[in-house]
């Protein structure tokens, strides 16, 4: 497969940027040209922001796994699609061909069949980074299911709420999963998760660990029985289910400003189109090459750039199950030689996390492989992008600094490897089709360069979201209504004299933390459960290797044998409630928090003392009593 669509040198990326602005349905009708449909679309795009409403290529009909599996068989099929390396570099990598994935999705589309799923039925799949966590989804998106994967981190309460919010019917999880040093039991967190459920009709477990476990009868069974089963049909074949090109593909929850995660919903073409247009021009893919995204399934960038972006366009996809401190801080360095990886795409707190062993696991470690460096989930720090730039690329291979959210689908924001220049720390230029702005506090555009504001995009890309599941006024509100006929990242950005775009972080409240998007209001809504906590604020503050750590100001009702312990009661709450990657880092108790007169919290200041940064508190004279402050700033941890 090569890519007519790919992006070659400047003059190419300033020219099909120019007609993906001035012409925006002839560009993305000619790009869509080149995947399999099942019938063409009937317009290209239809929108507004107000109210919101998006569809792209309506009226087409496709199933997108005919384009990620079916389309390479006759010319490719026995490429490698997924080469995966287990969480123990004693056991032994597997390679899947297309072909071999083809059948393996049929076969377990088959199995979904058989257990009752039907096309628009919403599944959740909670497992850790295994092959059949691939073949699982893709046979969802096989057979019009939606998936909603749930990263292996949540919590049993987190699950039963996004289970709940999704309606799901159907479970896929792992007996347990090896995460470095540690083996997490994920039937035994579903089997909390159902307690008390009744719409659940089906868990389908697979076998990693053989961890012990609970089988319910009636709802519970084997992955590996049910795929005899099917062998025993005889037939593996599995029609792929017609889709229409807005049809829900997936849902995937997310953190906002309020308690509750949302379930942003991407549709099937236009993601499609948007994965893997992305895909190939920001790494430049080349037909052979191995692509390596060291993330999760359980997050968007490994549903676009493990899985959808990578396999539509025929590439190599290596998936990773353990993490990169595992046996030791080599991991990843071993990996890449093993396998001769030539894209590795990672996250700013991997980088800054292996920084901190020094060079020393890098020493004799082959990375010559290597083509493409690439970082996503945060702001990059200068100090992690030359270590980077120096210690793993040699200096010879570009970082795509790539920005972009759960909601955009794919990237939107990023250099083009070796076609457009990098700048340290800025995500430069925006991808063709995305037209950027930056608007101050009243929503109005802040036009020019050297330019400081709050990014927001004018214009409806492929990859935009289509709703929030269940609740599509919740969409409009907190995207397209802040900032009127604009969607609103929810990020802060400055352009430089070049027009080059550096995000500098979220502007609501919602944290990054190593790379995982966090509310306040969630971690204070889980705090406040505690039965002794009267009241909490949550705030970022920076941190060394996650980048951002939880900061939490509690008022207790009365501490329990010593405040250490209560610290460790209330972060197990957390876990309890959310999940481990949500825990505090800091807990300070106080008496008081500042509160303006009509009782609204003044987080500001609560960030600034957070950040050690008294000097600068600002105005506190609206405070009903200014007097907190300085107990606050005393009491600092
Ligand atoms: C942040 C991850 C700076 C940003 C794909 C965004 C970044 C949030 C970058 C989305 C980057 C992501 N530079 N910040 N290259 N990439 N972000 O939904 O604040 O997990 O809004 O999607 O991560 O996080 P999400």
């Amino acid at each position: 497969m090569n890519y007519p669509y790919q992006i070659k040198n400047l003059e190419a990326y300033h020219k099909a940027y120019q007609e993906s602005v001035e012409q925006p349905e002839a560009f993305w009708a000619n790009i869509a040209e080149h995947f399999t449909w099942k019938k063409k679309w009937d317009s290209v795009l239809n929108w507004s922001f107000s109210p919101y409403k998006v569809e792209w290529f309506k009226g087409a009909q496709l199933n997108i796994t005919e384009n990620c599996l079916d389309r390479h068989l006759e010319k490719n099929g026995d490429r490698p699609a997924i080469v995966w390396e287990a969480n123990s570099p004693e056991q032994a990598a597997l390679t899947l061909t297309y072909r071999q994935l083809h059948f393996k999705v049929m076969q377990f589309a088959n199995v979904l069949k058989n257990n009752g799923v039907k096309k628009g039925d919403r599944i959740c799949i909670y497992m850790g980074m295994v092959p059949e966590l691939s073949i699982a989804t893709l046979a969802c998106a096989r057979i019009g299911a939606i998936h909603s994967v749930i990263f292996g981190g949540f919590s049993a309460q987190a699950i039963a709420d996004r289970l709940e919010d999704a309606k799901a019917e159907f479970i896929i999880t792992c007996d347990g999963a090896y995460r470095g040093a540690k083996e997490i039991p994920l039937k035994d967190v579903i089997d909390d998760a159902l307690i008390g459920n009744h719409s659940i009709k089906r868990v389908i477990v697979y076998t990693r660990t053989h961890a012990p476990l609970s089988m319910i009868k009636g709802r519970d069974v084997w992955w590996e029985d049910e795929i005899k089963k099917v062998e025993s049909d005889g037939n593996p074949y599995f029609p792929a289910e017609t889709m229409d090109a807005e049809d829900i593909l997936f849902i995937l929850y997310t953190s906002g400003s309020t308690g509750k995660p949302k379930g942003v919903v991407h549709t099937t073409a236009g993601y499609m189109v948007w994965t893997n247009y992305t895909f190939v021009n920001v790494f430049q893919y080349e037909p052979g090459q191995i692509h390596f995204c060291t993330a999760d399934i359980g997050w968007i960038t490994g549903h676009s750039y493990i899985l959808y972006g990578p396999l539509s366009a025929g590439a190599t996809s290596l998936m990773f199950e353990g993490i990169p401190t595992y046996p030791d801080a080599s991991r990843f360095w071993d990996i890449v030689e093993k396998h001769k990886v030539n894209i590795l795409y990672t996250a700013p707190t991997a980088i800054r996390s292996l920084m901190g062993f020094g060079l020393e696991p890098l020493q004799n470690k082959n990375l010559c492989s290597l083509k493409v460096l690439g970082t996503v989930g945060e702001p990059i720090n200068e100090e992690a992008w030359h270590w980077y730039d120096e210690n793993v690329g040699k200096k010879n291979s570009p970082i795509v600094d790539t920005w972009w959210q759960t909601e955009t689908g794919g990237i939107l924001i990023s250099n083009i490897a070796n076609v457009t220049p990098g700048v340290p720390s800025f995500a430069t230029l925006p991808m063709p089709g995305v037209q950027p702005c930056l608007v101050d506090e009243k929503g109005i555009e802040i036009e020019g360069n050297n330019a400081n504001g709050n990014l927001c995009i004018k214009f409806p890309w492929p990859g935009i979201l289509r709703s929030t599941y269940g609740d599509h006024e919740r969409c409009e509100k907190t995207y397209f209504s802040i900032y009127k006929n604009y969607y609103f990242t929810g990020d802060g950005c400055l352009r430089d004299a070049k027009g080059n775009y550096r995000i500098t972080g979220r502007v609501d409240d919602v944290l990054n933390v190593s790379g995982h998007r966090i509310g306040t209001a969630e971690v204070e809504n889980a705090i406040n459960c505690h039965t002794g906590v009267i009241e909490s604020a949550v705030v970022g503050y920076p941190h060394d290797i996650k980048g951002q750590g939880i900061y939490a100001y509690v008022i207790f009702s009365g501490i329990h044998e010593n405040e250490e312990h209560t610290r460790k009661d209330i972060s197990l709450t957390v876990s309890k409630i959310i999940g481990a990657i949500a825990k505090p880092d800091k807990i300070q108790f106080v008496s008081a928090l500042p509160k303006t007169r009509s009782g609204k919290i003044m987080r500001r200041i609560l960030r600034k003392i957070a950040e050690g940064d008294t000097s600068t508190l600002g105005d506190t004279t609206t405070l009903l009593d200014p007097t907190v402050v300085e107990i606050l700033i005393e009491g600092r941890l």
